[in-house]
């Protein structure tokens, strides 16, 4: 089924002007942006969105990292987006993502890996309502 998933381009990507060659892995691999902006996040919206990692040992990283530069959320939409996008993001952990993902070929650590995609069809609705309205999602 068409599904929608939301995406994130992380502040190493950013930094390094990769936001077009990360761009264009989604639309090679089918899938469709229908909605995208740049934000700086505040500290309190990236201990929002990532709350659920919260007793993880490292939230605090984690949050100081996203707010380090500008971040470009998207929603990515096509024909079962949310496992689509992870397989062309590749593993969380670089050293473990296979050839040819995203994050095989840009992240640079762990923390530092460029993209973040939403985990299942349910979290999907929730990030992307996060972050956007719906009059902002052009299909
Ligand atoms: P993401 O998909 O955005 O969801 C949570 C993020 O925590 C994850 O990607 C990683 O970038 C980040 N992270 C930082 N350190 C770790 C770690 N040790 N284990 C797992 N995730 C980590």
């Amino acid at each position: 089924a068409t599904e929608r998933t939301l995406s994130i381009i992380k502040p190493d990507a950013t930094r390094r002007n990769l936001t077009g060659k990360i761009n264009a892995r989604f639309e090679e691999a089918g899938l469709r942006i229908v909605a995208q902006k740049r934000v700086q996040l505040t500290k309190a919206q990236a201990e929002q969105f990532y709350s659920v990692h919260k007793e993880r040992s490292f939230f605090g990283e984690l949050v100081a990292f996203m707010i380090s530069g500008p971040v470009v959320v998207q929603v990515l939409e096509g024909e079962g987006a949310v496992a689509r996008n992870r397989e062309i993001m590749g593993a969380t952990n670089p050293a473990n993502a296979a050839p040819g993902t995203i994050r095989a070929d840009f992240a640079e650590s762990v923390e530092a890996n460029s993209v973040h995609g939403s985990d299942s069809a349910e979290n999907a609705a929730i990030e992307i309502a996060y972050f956007f309205a719906g009059s902002e999602i052009v299909g």
